[in-house]
């Protein structure tokens, strides 16, 4: 990871991004993305500024916000992907660019796009272009976070439902059985930068779903996937991380490069500025 991919520590700006905010915040931050956005970039690429995410919730440590959803999709034979939103042309500054955003995604009055992920280098993966060739399954990464995904996959592998069926006794070796996780990488096949994703299944999650409608068009049969990078210095974290127990995370998602805890069962909204794609 460079220096310049790392998330600027700004502490002052924590305190609009976190959780829900209203539209007064939205603009605060607004203005203050741009300009940070102008001294941070030379060229002003594509997309980018202040966007409203939908996340799993950072509770504990120094991550700013939550790490960004990737709705789940699963196909006719049982494999899981992450759904992509949808390929546009747009008009920005005169010039026509590409964007990847989906309004009202299956009803649920959220409007999805491609800056949810703009943060920590990501914007500038091949993965992260809006036509990237790529099927987007959820496949198993060299360095699985999980014995069973080792024992159970090669690399490449696509994760299937099937492989999560005892999700309600797995405890990945600490804590409840609260759910099966399971490491991946999204829209990263031939590409030298790797998307990393995580999966969880869990009941919570189904319960989740009945409550609210962005959750229920997200996940599927209680799988829920998010970006997983740290918010904070863009680590990889993971759930049911070992080390977490120290720090009561045994049952939550763990960064483990400076204690970040993040709760996959609470969803929040989230306001960050994204970064500009690469022209
Ligand atoms: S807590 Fe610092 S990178 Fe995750």
């Amino acid at each position: 990871m460079s220096e310049s991919d790392k998330y600027p520590a700004e502490s002052g700006r924590r305190r609009f991004v976190k959780g829900v905010v209203g539209g007064a915040a939205l603009a605060g931050v607004g203005a203050t993305g741009a300009a940070a956005i102008n001294s941070a970039t030379q060229a002003s690429g594509a997309g980018g500024g202040a966007t409203q995410a939908y996340a799993i919730e950072n509770t504990d440590g120094p991550a700013p916000r939550g790490m960004p959803q990737i709705p789940v999709a699963i196909d006719d034979e049982g494999y899981l992907k992450g759904v992509w939103p949808e390929v546009k042309t747009e008009k920005q500054g005169g010039i026509s660019i590409q964007i990847a955003e989906t309004e009202n995604f299956k009803g649920s009055g959220v409007t999805y796009t491609s800056e949810w992920f703009q943060y920590c280098g990501v914007e500038s993966y091949a993965g992260l272009e809006p036509d990237y060739d790529s099927e987007n399954y959820f496949r198993v990464g060299s360095n699985p976070g999980y014995e069973w995904q080792s024992e159970t996959y090669s690399e490449g592998d696509r994760l299937h439902v099937d492989d999560f069926s005892n999700y309600q006794t797995w405890t990945g070796g600490m804590g409840e059985a609260v759910g099966k996780g399971a490491t991946g990488r999204w829209r990263s096949e031939d590409a030298e930068d790797i998307i990393p994703i995580q999966v969880i299944k869990s009941d919570r999650v189904m319960e989740l779903a009945q409550q609210d409608p962005w959750i229920e068009a997200s996940t599927q049969d209680g799988f829920i996937a998010w970006l997983n990078k740290c918010t904070h210095f863009c680590c990889v974290p993971q759930f049911k991380n070992e080390g977490s127990a120290k720090f009561g995370a045994e049952n939550d998602v763990y960064c483990q490069c400076h204690q970040s805890v993040y709760d996959p069962y609470s969803l929040v909204q989230t306001l960050f500025v994204a970064r500009p794609r690469p022209e």
